[in-house]
């Protein structure tokens, strides 16, 4: 993969003091001026250690560390010799210091009215949702029992617990329950397909799934369970078995008795030798008393599997100590966190993602502060032309003082019109954050205008999975901001733009996003694959003194005159997808498991709302021209391979364009050249305007076969 030329250099020269805190509404900021963050950056980067150490103080360790850091590159272990709970740390602590009848969890269902109806915009609904609000006590009891089930079905401190559940508390409770009792959870986005789930079990090892008869999104009953049980039957094939699944029931649209009694295994399974269990059954026979296990700082907390530039999604591994100490620390920070204080927080993101483990879960409940969590989608209930107004109705409804979403989902509220969010009372919000992908100017504005009043301060968060928590990000009451740009580093972290020689560039060139020192938050590893946590992260850029070698995160970046960065995207074989990552090789082997199919290449091409979407190129098998003497292929066929991908990976990596051609463009040696194609999906290579016919890449490869 070549540097890719830049080709956006945005010029955006709006800035945005931060305003005092009282203008804001917070009693104060944590980090209150530009000064006090320049000094404050500094410093952690020339003692690391001392930064980290007192920032580790913020949470409750059974046993203090001999040593702040090892560092042997690329292998960082934080807090040596310390341990700590990750579930006490959320939960026990916070009953301990006498606040246990607070609230750390309000929870809405999706489901409201009567549920074919449209109501007109701003009109009450029908029926309240269904609300439910636990307090740190109800945590503890809950996830006390869980870990009790867990322990009961055999999970030993170490073991992978797989988690493919609807946003419900209860995916919360099981997260949390796991980390109770030592356990890593492997949580699986409910958006996936059974092959995911497949995947990521036998990648784990993991014998035991939590999941849910179903889950309730834009009105209609997700089944979960469902997927779970096909995995369990493509995993017969494979020898893997699964021991246990247990089964929340949330949705209940089938009698459980047609389902499966607990213990044997619904008849869609077979044979299998896995045995199902209803959560409240085998709940109701376990104690709810369960001491949190010391666990070292270095053991496993979790695994996240996300997309690379393979077929094969990594397992991204985070353990205790680091990632608690690190999303404590940037979610007090960039989100002003402040307990007692009267903030309510909503991150909109669905917890199968790393934004739902670090900014829905573990850093609000850790620095005690009531952390929203809203089960379906923003258009349910739905307007006529499927536009919707939930989320302006939770954050009045449920007065949200923080409120941290994507710029996908921005565009689509602009794309819904203002009229919605100011037919709701938006007056609680104090401070708004997007993630996932870069945000464009006019986004920005928009979220600025309509939905922060024009008083409250954006942060656009960059991070990534692999980083646990913000890499840069504006400090609200500190960093002026630009719309479009993550501004600058988080404290302790040492982030630079550097070419291939890993030379620092000067303002306004492109170049490679790195971190040049370890951080507490950073991955420990891809599971069971060194070769590709090396390979991925730590080979491109060395220091070109030492030679020691950068973390590189895969994103191309600018800094400005300021020092800003302006993140210009993913510059490996993984695209954003509304947000979502997604690697292109992922839907190229799902296109080409269809018997039809010779031969796949898919490109990202931009897309108003999504940011990018799938752009497919398919080789048709000359069996097929066989069975469909003198047709070409046609609409029909885009369809199927479209709902075919939606099968094998997920509704999410559903390609918006199937473009048949008669063979890929390939360079002398034979790879693919990706770059033509993006360009040919972008529209900038109009070579036909048909796409329904097959199309001939011959002539623009040759032109371009010397470039790439
Ligand atoms: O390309 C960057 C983009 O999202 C990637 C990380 O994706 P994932 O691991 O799924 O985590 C998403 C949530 C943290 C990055 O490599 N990205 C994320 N946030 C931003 C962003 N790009 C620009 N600006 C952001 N604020």
């Amino acid at each position: 993969m070549g540097i890719e030329p830049i080709s956006t250099l945005l010029h955006e020269n709006r800035k945005f003091p931060p305003a005092p805190a009282a203008a804001s509404g917070f009693s104060r900021w944590h980090i209150a001026s530009m000064d006090e963050y320049r000094q404050l950056h500094k410093k952690s980067l020339q003692d690391p250690e001392g930064f980290w150490a007192s920032e580790a103080g913020c949470l409750s360790w059974f046993r203090r560390w001999d040593k702040v850091l090892d560092w042997n590159p690329p292998d960082a272990k934080w807090f040596l010799g310390a341990q700590l709970n990750a579930c006490f740390n959320c939960v026990d602590r916070h009953v301990q210091s006498g606040h246990g009848d607070q609230i750390a969890l309000i929870w809405e269902g999706e489901p409201v009215g009567p549920q074919t109806s449209h109501p007109s915009p701003g009109s009450a609904y029908a029926k309240e949702p269904e609300i439910r609000r636990l307090t740190y006590r109800d945590l503890q009891i809950e996830t006390s029992k869980v870990a009790n089930v867990l322990r009961r079905l055999g999970v030993k401190k170490g073991d992978v617990v797989t988690i493919y559940m609807p946003m419900v508390p209860e995916l919360a409770i099981a997260i949390l329950a796991c980390a109770r009792i030592g356990a890593a959870h492997s949580v699986i986005f409910g958006g996936f397909a059974p092959h995911a789930i497949t995947e990521r079990v036998t990648d784990a090892n993991s014998r035991i799934i939590i999941t849910a008869d179903g889950g309730y999104r834009r009105g209609e009953a997700v089944a979960l369970q469902k997927n779970v049980e096909e995995a369990i039957g493509q995993l017969a094939n494979t020898g893997h078995i699964v021991n246990h699944i247990l089964v929340l029931k949330r949705t209940g649209h089938e009698p459980p008795s047609q389902r499966f009694h607990s213990g044997h295994a619904p008849a869609a399974i077979g044979a299998s030798p896995t045995k199902f269990h209803w959560w409240h059954e085998i709940e109701a026979l376990v104690s709810d008393a369960c001491p949190c296990e010391p666990m070292d700082s270095e053991d496993m907390l979790f695994l996240l599997y996300t997309s690379g530039s393979t077929g094969k999604p990594k397992g991204i591994l985070h353990t205790t100590g680091g990632y608690l100490t690190y999303v404590n620390t940037t979610c007090r920070l960039a989100f002003n966190m402040i307990p007692d204080s009267g903030q309510i927080f909503w991150c909109s993101a669905d917890i199968g993602w790393v934004t739902g483990h670090s900014y829905v879960l573990y850093g609000p409940l850790m620095n005690r502060v009531p952390t929203l969590m809203y089960e379906g989608a923003p258009n349910f209930p739905s307007f006529p032309g499927g536009k919707g107004d939930r989320f302006w109705d939770i954050i009045a409804r449920h007065r949200v003082t923080q409120f941290y979403t994507a710029p996908t989902a921005i565009r689509t509220f602009m794309k819904w019109g203002e009229e919605l969010p100011a037919r709701h009372d938006l007056s609680s919000l104090r401070l708004l954050g997007t993630v996932g992908e870069p945000i464009n100017p006019e986004a920005w504005i928009w979220y600025h205008e309509h939905i922060g009043r024009k008083q409250c301060p954006i942060v656009d968060t960059y991070w990534q999975t692999e980083t646990a928590g913000h890499i840069c990000t504006p400090l609200p009451g500190a960093i002026p901001t630009k719309p479009g740009s993550c501004t600058l580093p988080m404290l302790g972290i040492d982030a630079a733009v550097v070419n291939e020689q890993g030379e620092e560039l000067p303002a306004n060139k492109g170049g490679l996003f790195v971190i040049r020192k370890p951080w507490p938050g950073m991955l420990r590893g891809v599971y069971g694959n060194r070769e590709r946590f090396i390979s991925n992260y730590w080979s491109r850029v060395k220091d070109p003194a030492s030679s020691t070698p950068y973390y590189f995160s895969a994103d191309g970046a600018r800094r400005d005159e300021d020092g800003y960065f302006w993140i210009q995207g993913r510059i490996d074989d993984v695209i954003k997808v509304s947000g979502h990552l997604l690697g292109t090789m992922e839907v190229e082997s799902a296109l080409v498991s269809h018997p039809m199919v010779a031969e796949a290449a898919v490109v990202g091409m931009p897309h108003d709302i999504k940011g990018n979407a799938i752009c497919a190129f398919v080789t048709i098998k000359s069996k097929w021209f066989a069975d469909n003497p003198g047709q070409q292929p046609g609409e029909e066929l885009r369809k199927q391979l479209a709902a075919h991908v939606a099968k094998e990976v997920g509704a999410l990596a559903r390609p918006d364009q199937v473009r048949f051609a008669e063979g890929l463009p390939k360079t002398r040696s034979g790879k693919i050249m990706r770059r033509l194609l993006r360009d040919v999906a972008a529209g900038v290579e109009k070579i036909t305007q048909d796409t329904t016919t097959l199309e001939d890449f011959s002539v623009v490869a040759k032109l371009r076969a010397d470039e790439e």
